[in-house]
């Protein structure tokens, strides 16, 4: 695009923004939609701040640290939290009015695993799209269309998830996006774009697709809810609310009524809490880029040497998953997972779709033993990064560890030949968290821990916290 016509088109989102920020409380009452009245403690914070600046003292008599220490404590309610503290401080005014347990909430005295709210008979659930403010409408979007899918590349691209620091950002790829939306059942109607009236630009996302959970043995039919994404222009102005609403209420006129969802941030509240670590296979470009730094008392030369790997696999029988094999890699996997308490239960047809090698998108390796036996598999998705301000480099290639099962191999052999195989493709990184047993390998394949954590969440249903060792589900 010229950069002309870059600039009309960011003229253009600006303008758009302005009217949304007029519409502001508008936007504000949509949240509350479905016709309840805002109760006094569902009032925005800055409404709460507002007040207790109005009617705790004498506006005119606050001193600047009074004024600094309430935006001090606006700021910190506005702001994502990452910790359990910052949660503790923060209202959760959309989050409240959800069938999720809250953040305080005691552990319960006796076992539960079940639903919070009874299923919505389906003559119930709204006729009818949430409404969003004036200038926006709904869009579901048809990812067969490549210029569609393109566009949602771009949105996603441009806006999706970011370290805290700025320096990278998720790219998740056009044909990776269709694998991680079209599982067997995926509903079109659960690809939910908002675009801007005027210019039909996207600018919002979310979306839903089916799955089976067994949460401590109980089977469960869901949804997974992914790639939540508001244009950087349109955030702060409780879009994000309509959205999962929205996305909900489909949900809910298909007759499902639970879902679940992984967030870097702390929203009520975590089921589990993983970790990321993150193993170099290029360590001078991390470097480079500031994903990692040089050790101290470490040269680059001694840090090539620190994580540098065998040529290829030394397991006899290592080799791709091919059709055939889905049988009883399908067998080996199921049985595996039996021994956590939040795993997928997927079909046959489920496992082909997120398992058979795709390029780019997914690598799946198994082990062969005697008599054609499957004893072991491992795999990994890919998701390239941005690397948003570097001369040079401009993407991360990174591996995501997905699942594993070591029967006839010692897992740390198996995950080896896995670090080996994303090498000799290109990739700079490979990630795992600390969920299922990888603690067994982390550390000892030369993983470093990450700064983020991956929390869990389960909507409409509660049940006791599960540990990272007792997860065994792995989300795109
Ligand atoms: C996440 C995102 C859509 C939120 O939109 P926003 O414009 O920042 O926030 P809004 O004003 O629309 O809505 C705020 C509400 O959304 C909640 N929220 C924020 N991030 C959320 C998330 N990842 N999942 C669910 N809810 C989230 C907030 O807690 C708040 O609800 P509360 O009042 O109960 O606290 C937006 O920041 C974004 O696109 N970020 C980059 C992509 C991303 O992180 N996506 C989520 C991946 S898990």
């Amino acid at each position: 695009m010229s950069s002309d016509a870059e600039k009309t088109k960011a003229a253009e989102a600006e303008n758009q923004v302005g009217s949304t920020e007029q519409s502001k409380s508008q936007l504000l009452a949509n949240d509350d939609i479905d016709g309840k009245k805002k109760s006094k403690d569902q009032n925005t914070t800055e409404e709460i701040v507002r007040q207790d600046l109005v009617n705790g003292v004498d506006i005119n008599c606050l001193s600047v640290q009074d004024l600094k220490r309430a935006m001090e404590v606006f700021s910190l309610a506005q702001k994502p939290a990452r910790t359990p503290d910052e949660a503790m401080q923060k209202s959760y005014e959309f989050w409240n009015t959800q069938p999720v347990p809250k953040m305080d909430e005691p552990p319960d005295e006796e076992f539960f695993n079940g639903p919070i709210e009874p299923d919505q008979p389906l003559e119930s659930v709204r006729p009818t799209p949430y409404s969003l403010p004036v200038g926006f409408r709904w869009d579901t979007l048809n990812v067969n269309d490549s210029a569609v899918l393109k566009e949602l590349y771009t949105l996603l691209n441009e806006n999706y998830v970011e370290d805290e620091d700025s320096m990278f950002r998720f790219d998740y790829q056009p044909d990776f996006l269709k694998w991680a939306l079209q599982p067997p059942g995926w509903m079109m109607d659960w690809h939910v774009g908002v675009r801007v009236t005027k210019n039909d630009r996207l600018v919002g996302f979310i979306s839903a697709i089916p799955a089976t959970l067994s949460i401590y043995s109980k089977k469960q039919k869901v949804v997974e809810i992914n790639f939540l994404c508001v244009h950087k222009k349109l955030r702060s102005k409780r879009v994000a609310p309509v959205l999962i609403r929205e996305i909900t209420r489909r949900v809910h006129q298909r007759g499902i009524n639970q879902a679940v969802y992984t967030a870097g941030v702390i929203l009520p509240k975590p089921v589990g809490t993983c970790r990321y670590w993150h193993r170099s296979l290029n360590p001078k470009k991390l470097i480079e880029v500031k994903f990692s730094h040089l050790s101290r008392n470490m040269t680059m030369q001694r840090t090539l040497r620190l994580f540098k790997l065998p040529d290829s696999s030394e397991i006899t029988g290592f080799r791709k998953l091919v059709n055939e094999d889905v049988p009883k890699a399908h067998k080996l996997l199921q049985n595996y997972l039996e021994k956590f308490n939040l795993v997928p239960v997927f079909t046959e047809e489920e496992f082909k779709h997120w398992f058979i090698p795709r390029p780019g998108i997914v690598d799946t390796y198994i082990v062969e033993g005697k008599n054609n036996e499957i004893t072991d598999m491992v795999s990994f998705y890919t998701l390239p990064s941005t690397v948003m301000h570097h001369p040079n480099h401009k993407s991360v290639k990174a591996a995501y560890s997905f699942y594993n099962v070591a029967k006839g191999t010692k897992l740390i052999d198996l995950m080896r030949s896995a670090l080996i195989a994303a090498k000799n493709d290109g990739f700079d990184v490979f990630n795992a968290l600390d969920l299922m047993e990888n603690k067994a390998f982390l550390e000892e394949l030369k993983f470093g821990m990450g700064d983020g954590n991956l929390q869990y969440y389960l909507y409409n249903w509660k049940c006791p916290p599960i540990p990272p060792e007792k997860i065994g589900l792995v989300l795109q």
